[in-house]
């Protein structure tokens, strides 16, 4: 009702009478001023009149219906502890495969090897919960896929042309724009969820932490929609086979920020230094140390520390 609702009025560009709109909708003129109230609450900027009713403004809220196709799919809360446990408890449960679930705020958002991500109003946080029919060895799949359609959608949106970073941070000329999580659940090798929590950094002012970050504001000068970004993310997202980790790294050596650099790799207890020369088809990092040897990291901490040959 909401969605048919605002889409006469975002059709309209002059004031739409409540007779026109409860024949459209086919309920009663109680029942338009209705959902025009609650509209309001939400946040739209309806105006009535002796006329009828105009709209002059939308709140930037991912509210389900502001994604067609998707309306049972898309879980939207103003503030949650983190995207990531409640897209955790709705995976454990069942949930279709790409429910979404996003937030404007999150007071516990989780960030990488444990870290928390700072999630202040204007950034865009959420969980897409997917069920890839593959097994652990293959789960970075859906990870890269994530990151390249985040770059894709940089590029189509606002013409920003951004790399990744491995093993799944977005960076605009090296500063971070965004981050990505990914938590699963595994039975007998194969991937029961995986789930694929982003962070992108869009009206928000990150800190500039050490090696810098970004928000799309940052680098554009203007503010960006963010339910546009998560519509045009979850189009792209859905139609990227996670599956084709050879064409996924292809995509992703044409982005990349971290091959031809030197970098440091790590973990909770190792650290591998060297030139990062490749990725192979189950995403490790391939390191040529400075002995010459080759040493392949699955996962960690990844420092550039400077540029060879780019
Ligand atoms: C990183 O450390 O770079 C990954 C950050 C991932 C943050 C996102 S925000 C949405 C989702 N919910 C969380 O609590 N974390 C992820």
């Amino acid at each position: 009702m909401k969605r048919k609702l605002l889409r006469i009025l975002r059709e309209n560009s002059e004031t739409v009478s409540g007779e026109i709109l409860s024949g459209r909708m086919e309920v009663s003129r109680v029942a338009v001023w209705k959902h025009i109230q609650k509209l309001i609450e939400l946040g739209y900027d309806i105006r009535s009149g002796p006329k009828g009713y105009q709209l002059f403004g939308e709140p930037d809220a991912c509210y389900p219906w502001e994604f067609p196709g998707r309306e049972d799919l898309v879980r939207y809360y103003p503030e949650i502890e983190s995207t990531m446990a409640e897209a955790g408890d709705l995976a454990g449960s069942g949930c279709p495969p790409f429910t979404t679930v996003v937030a404007d705020r999150q007071n516990r958002g989780r960030g990488r090897l444990s870290r928390t991500w700072e999630s202040p109003d204007g950034g865009l946080y959420f969980t897409v919960v997917t069920r890839p029919g593959l097994s652990l060895t293959e789960s970075a799949g859906p990870v890269f896929a994530a990151s390249l359609c985040l770059v894709r959608v940089l590029k189509s949106l606002f013409d920003i042309s951004a790399g990744v970073k491995w093993p799944n941070d977005v960076l605009v000329e090296g500063k971070k724009i965004s981050g990505i999580l990914s938590e699963m659940e595994v039975e007998s090798d194969m991937i029961r969820h995986l789930n694929i929590g982003v962070g992108l950094n869009v009206n928000n002012d990150p800190p500039k932490e050490e090696f810098g970050a970004t928000s799309i504001m940052r680098e554009t000068g203007k503010r960006a929609s963010r339910k546009m970004i998560l519509g045009a993310f979850l189009d792209e997202f859905e139609n990227c086979p996670a599956n084709r980790m050879d064409r996924l790294v292809s995509e992703w050596k044409m982005h990349t920020a971290t091959l031809g650099s030197r970098v440091r790799v790590a973990t909770i207890d190792d650290a591998v230094e060297g030139l990062a020369v490749d990725i192979d088809e189950t995403g490790a990092l391939i390191i040529q140390r400075d002995d010459g040897t080759l040493k392949s990291v699955f996962h960690g901490d990844c420092f550039h520390l400077g540029e060879f040959g780019k």
